[in-house]
C-alpha cells in the first residue's frame, strides 16, 4: 500500500436474505476495525435500506450498479438520485460480471460513471482481463482500453477508486500473486500519468479484487501499489472481512 488511505470494499453481489444480512451487519458492527482504512459495503439494492439503518456509520454504502442518467421510464433500473436518497455514497461500475455476463461495454460504463460523479456519487471503477486475454499477452491492452473509456468520460478522478480485478481470479479461489497484481497496478499508474496527469496517477487509489481472503490479504497489501481490496465471497463473512480491512500496512 502506498497511495492515499487504504480502501476495502465488500461487494456482496446477488447474495443474502434479510436474515443473513442482519447477521452480517451485527458482525460488522461488533468488529474491531483499524482507523486508517476506508470501508465500504455494497449490498443488493433491495437490502440497502436495511443495511443503512442498522450498520455503523463507520462503514459507507455502495450500490452495485446505477442507471446512466436521470430516472424515469427505465423499467428495472435504479437511478443515482434514488441511491443518494437512501444514503448511498458509492457505486461500482465496470464490474466484470456486468461487462461479461450482462454485456455492458466500456463506453456505457464510462457514461454511467460520469453521470454518477456529476451527481455526487463516488465510483469504484473496475477493470480487468479475462484468462485468454492474459494468455495472449493482452492484459495491459485490455486494461488500458477499459481505463481510457473511464478517462474519456469522467469529469474528475477525485472521487474514483480503480479496482483491478482479473476475471480469472474472481470467485475462482485463484488469487493473483502479489507480483502479478503489483505489475498491473504499476502499469495502470503509468497509464494514468501519461494519459491523465502525474497528479491523478499519484493520488488515485488502485485496489485489487479477485479471491482475496483473510489468508492472502496481508501479503498483497504489502505491495507498494496495492492500495486496498474489492472483496466478493469473503465479504459475506463479517470476521474475515474485518481481518481483510485490518490488513492495512
Ligand atoms: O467485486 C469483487 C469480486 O469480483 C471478487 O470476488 O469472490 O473473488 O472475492 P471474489
Amino acid at each position: 500500500a502506498g497511495t492515499g488511505k487504504f480502501f476495502v470494499g465488500g461487494n456482496w453481489k446477488c447474495n443474502g436474505t434479510k436474515d443473513s444480512i442482519s447477521k452480517l451487519v451485527t458482525e460488522l458492527n461488533s468488529a474491531k476495525l483499524e482507523d486508517d482504512v476506508d470501508i465500504v459495503v455494497a449490498p443488493p439494492f433491495v437490502y440497502i435500506d436495511q443495511v443503512k439503518s442498522s450498520l455503523t456509520d463507520r462503514i459507507e454504502i455502495s450500490a452495485q450498479n446505477a442507471w446512466v442518467g436521470k430516472g424515469g421510464a427505465f423499467t428495472g433500473e435504479i437511478s443515482v438520485e434514488q441511491l443518494k436518497d437512501i444514503g448511498c455514497k458509492w457505486v461500482i461500475h465496470g464490474h466484470s460480471e456486468r461487462r461479461h455476463v450482462i454485456g455492458e461495454d466500456s463506453q456505457f460504463i464510462g457514461k454511467k460513471s460520469a453521470y454518477a460523479l456529476t451527481q455526487g456519487l463516488k465510483v469504484i471503477a473496475c477493470i480487468g482481463e479475462k484468462l485468454e486475454e492474459r494468455e495472449a499477452g493482452k492484459t495491459f491492452d485490455v486494461c488500458y482500453e477499459q481505463l481510457k473509456a473511464f478517462a474519456d468520460n469522467v469529469p474528475s478522478w477525485d472521487d474514483v477508486v480503480i479496482a483491478y480485478e482479473p476475471v480469472w481470479a474472481i470467485g475462482t479461489g485463484k488469487v493473483a500473486s502479489p507480483q502479478q497484481a503489483q505489475e498491473v497496478h504499476v502499469a495502470v499508474r503509468e497509464w494514468l500519468s501519461k494519459n491523465v496527469s502525474a497528479e491523478v496517477a499519484s493520488q488515485t487509489r488502485i485496489i485489487y479484487g479477485g479471491s482475496v481472503n483473510g489468508g492472502n490479504s496481508a501479503e498483497l497489501a504489502k505491495q507498494e501499489d496495492i492500495d486496498g481490496f474489492l472483496v466478493g465471497g469473503a465479504s459475506l463473512k463479517g470476521p474475515e472481512f474485518a481481518s481483510i480491512c485490518n490488513s492495512v500496512t
